[in-house]
């Protein structure tokens, strides 16, 4: 083998040891990515989505929240678009300890 193909062959399983060193951050619980834009365009308008992204909730609190900001509070969403962010947020955002 030349010394360029030798060069190439190193660079590319150090890039590949690099790619198993870094799996992508907790998968199982990243929830569906639609599902997630469109939670973090919409919930994002009036306060940041930390807000909701620092409590957990059962599917109840969730769904309580999620219809509070849309009845009383005025976020734009459709009842479906509710139902999708209150799924995501049961999944990423559970009851503590879950
Ligand atoms: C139109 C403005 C507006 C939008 C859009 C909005 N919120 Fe809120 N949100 C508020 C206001 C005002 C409060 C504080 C009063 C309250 O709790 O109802 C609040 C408070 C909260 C809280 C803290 C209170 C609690 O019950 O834990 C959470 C969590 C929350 N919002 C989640 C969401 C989520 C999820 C979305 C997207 C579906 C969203 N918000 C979209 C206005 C908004």
């Amino acid at each position: 083998m030349t010394m360029a193909g030798k060069t190439l062959l190193a660079l590319l399983l150090s890039s590949a040891l690099l790619c198993a060193a870094n799996p992508a951050p907790a998968q199982q619980e990243a929830g569906d990515p639609k599902a997630k834009a469109l939670f973090e365009s919409k919930c994002s308008a009036c306060h940041p989505i930390s807000r909701p992204l620092g409590k957990n909730k059962d599917r109840d609190g969730w769904t309580n929240t999620v219809t509070r900001m849309q009845k009383v509070n005025g976020c734009p969403i459709t009842d479906e678009e509710a139902k999708t962010i209150i799924d995501y947020l049961v999944q990423v955002r559970g009851p503590a300890g879950k």
